[in-house]
């Protein structure tokens, strides 16, 4: 009798789940064969995916649940077009979960920045929109009136920090474009470029320049970009990209999805520090050079990296800080709004711009952003338009900051002095001694 009922359970399982399938595959099937007549060029960057080779089909991630505030009815299935990470995570929990833990999730929470005030005032709210939240994300935000419940003031949009309807933040598809979703391509210093570009934090342009960058482009072919297992060191050697120093496997470490595990500074704010936890994750760096660099290279690199920052941090970012704190506490400039005076616009510059071109330089190898269009633009904006601009406003204290700053700070003295005697403390070696000290920071 026992034998009897299993068998009947038995039966009925598999009769139902083949019903089931019948009916999940009827309707999953109808997405590809009318998508392929009505949006071919989805289809096939499907059809040759990864997906499409493991039967992942276009409702395994386009399915919603009854309740989802972006899900509507569309040929007999209840789907979203916003495919979050989460959905994602259901397959690919790992990556998931460090997206989600990463400095990327965050980026679309900027409203309260800065450069988010700067953009809504002095510009306004359509170049947040087409701006900003391109690169960062934004709020998703629902229209119910709309045909995919989505309004049309966020979507479309792909910033690596947008917050969706689900609760998850960011998105997959600004590394692995849709629906290709390859991780050959995310690999490329492409994938990155979209965003990590342009005057305030040109990486694809340093790192186009840079060795690393040569070596790239001119042996690209030869870089297994398509292999499964992407060691550095084992499956490739000729350089680094993008991917491999911020996120790909080398022999100690797996590939991780969050981008900050391998960075030691923070080279984004006005005066760059260190980030919590740091010797640990500039370690994790070093254990991808040591593959095509000895220890005591990599040990120069970091020294002149450091003492970079520390020149810029000492000599500009923190002597200008406290001069434009100075002008502000004491309600000095002409008009009240922030940014309504053209000496913050000097100083926003200074750091936000040509700092951080320096600072990025130094890290990423390429010079001519250290220099050219670092150091040299930090040094004659802040001779000869931030620090006149601060005198124009004829207040003592402001003046005596910067007399003292000027006569005191050894760093700042040669403006008083004479060319022959300068070149001869260059010559002795007495000049570099000044900065001797920013060779120590540890
Ligand atoms: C009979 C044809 C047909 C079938 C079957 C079909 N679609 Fe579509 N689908 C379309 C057309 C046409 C559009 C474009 C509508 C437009 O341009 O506004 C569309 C739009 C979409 C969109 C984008 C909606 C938007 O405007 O943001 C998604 C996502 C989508 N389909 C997924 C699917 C999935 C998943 C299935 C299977 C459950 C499916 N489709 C089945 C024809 C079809
Ligand atoms: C691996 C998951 C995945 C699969 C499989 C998939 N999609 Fe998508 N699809 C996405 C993602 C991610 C987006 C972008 C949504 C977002 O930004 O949240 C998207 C967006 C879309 C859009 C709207 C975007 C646009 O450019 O108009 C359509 C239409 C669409 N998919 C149709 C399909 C169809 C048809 C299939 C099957 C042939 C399919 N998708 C298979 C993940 C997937
Ligand atoms: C239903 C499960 C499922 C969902 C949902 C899913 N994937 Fe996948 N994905 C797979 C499978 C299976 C593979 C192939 C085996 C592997 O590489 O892990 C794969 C492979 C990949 C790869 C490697 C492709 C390559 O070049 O080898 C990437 C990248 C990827 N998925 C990203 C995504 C993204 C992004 C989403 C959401 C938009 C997503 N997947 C949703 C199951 C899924
Ligand atoms: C081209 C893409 C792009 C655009 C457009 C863009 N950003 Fe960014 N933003 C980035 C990247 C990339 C970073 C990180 C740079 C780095 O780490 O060096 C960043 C950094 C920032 C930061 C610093 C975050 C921190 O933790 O220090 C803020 C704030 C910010 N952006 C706000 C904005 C606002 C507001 C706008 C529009 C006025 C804007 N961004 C426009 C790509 C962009
Ligand atoms: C900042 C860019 C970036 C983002 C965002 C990103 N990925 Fe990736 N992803 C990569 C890179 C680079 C690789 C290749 C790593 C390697 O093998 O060298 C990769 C590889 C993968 C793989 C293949 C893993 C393997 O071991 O074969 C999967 C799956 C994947 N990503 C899923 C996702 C999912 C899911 C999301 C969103 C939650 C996501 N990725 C977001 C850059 C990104
Ligand atoms: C769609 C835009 C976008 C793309 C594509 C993108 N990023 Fe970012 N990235 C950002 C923004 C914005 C930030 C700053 C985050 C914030 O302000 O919260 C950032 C920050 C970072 C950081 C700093 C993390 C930290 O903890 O300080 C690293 C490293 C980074 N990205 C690497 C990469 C790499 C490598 C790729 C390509 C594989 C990539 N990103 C692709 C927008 C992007
Ligand atoms: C040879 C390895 C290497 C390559 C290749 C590389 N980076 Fe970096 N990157 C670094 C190092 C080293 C730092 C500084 C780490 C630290 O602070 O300890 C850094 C810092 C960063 C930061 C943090 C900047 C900040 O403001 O705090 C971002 C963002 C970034 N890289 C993005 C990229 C992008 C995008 C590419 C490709 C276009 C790239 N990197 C290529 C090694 C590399
Ligand atoms: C996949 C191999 C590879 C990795 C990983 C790698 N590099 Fe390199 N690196 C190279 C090659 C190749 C060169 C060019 C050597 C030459 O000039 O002949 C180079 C050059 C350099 C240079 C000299 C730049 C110049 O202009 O002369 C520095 C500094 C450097 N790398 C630092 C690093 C640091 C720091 C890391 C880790 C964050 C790193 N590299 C990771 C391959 C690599």
């Amino acid at each position: 009798m026992r034998r009897f009922i299993m068998l009947f359970v038995f039966l009925f399982m598999v009769v139902f789940s083949y019903a089931a399938n019948q009916v999940d595959s009827k309707v999953a099937g109808k997405c590809m064969t009318c998508h392929k007549e009505k949006s071919p060029g989805i289809y096939k960057q499907w059809f040759g995916s990864a997906h499409a080779e493991h039967d992942v089909t276009c409702i395994n991630c386009h399915a919603a649940n009854k309740g989802d505030k972006d899900a509507f009815m569309h040929e007999g299935a209840l789907i979203a077009t916003m495919v979050t990470p989460k959905d994602c995570g259901s397959c690919h929990e790992k990556e998931a979960k460090e997206v989600q833990s990463s400095y990327h999730a965050t980026a679309g929470k900027i409203l309260d920045s800065k450069d988010a005030y700067l953009a809504h005032v002095a510009g306004g709210e359509p170049v947040a929109i087409a701006g900003c939240e391109q690169c960062h994300g934004g709020v998703v935000k629902i229209d119910p009136k709309s045909p995919n419940k989505l309004s049309k003031k966020s979507w479309p949009n792909s910033g690596v920090g947008r917050i969706n309807v689900d609760g998850s933040l960011g998105n997959c598809n600004v590394c692995h474009t849709r629906h290709a979703f390859s991780k050959a391509q995310a690999r490329q210093p492409e994938a990155c470029s979209k965003c990590h570009l342009g005057p305030d934090h040109p990486q694809k342009e340093i790192f186009a320049e840079s060795k690393h960058g040569n070596a790239y482009y001119t042996h690209k072919d030869d870089m297994n970009l398509d292999a499964d297992r992407w060691i550095v060191g084992q499956d490739y050697f000729e350089a680094p990209t993008c991917a491999t120093c911020h996120m790909s496997a080398n022999l100690e470490a797996p590939v991780t999805h969050d981008v900050g595990q391998r960075i030691s500074w923070t080279l984004r704010p006005p005066v760059s520090k260190h980030k919590g936890d740091w010797q640990k994750k500039r370690k994790n760096m070093q254990q991808v050079c040591v593959n095509c660099h000895s220890q005591t290279f990599v040990d120069g690199h970091y020294y002149q990296f450091d003492a970079l920052v520390g020149l810029y941090n000492d000599k500009f970012a923190k002597p200008a800080t406290n001069i434009i704190k100075l002008i502000k506490k004491k309600k000095l400039l002409e008009n009240p709004a922030a940014f309504a005076n053209e000496i913050e616009w000097t100083y926003w510059e200074l750091w936000h711009h040509e700092g951080r071109r320096a600072r990025h330089g130094a890290a990423m190898m390429g010079p001519d952003y250290t220099w050219w269009h670092g150091i040299y633009d930090v040094a004659q904006h802040f001779y000869f338009k931030f620090i006149p601009e601060a005198r124009e406003l004829n207040d003592p204290d402001v003046n005596a900051m910067i007399d003292k700053l000027l006569k005191d700070d050894p760093m700042h003295q040669w403006l008083s002095m004479d060319t022959k005697n300068l070149k001869q403390k260059i010559r002795s070696g007495e000049m570099q001694k000044i900065y001797q000290k920013l060779f120590q920071q540890k």
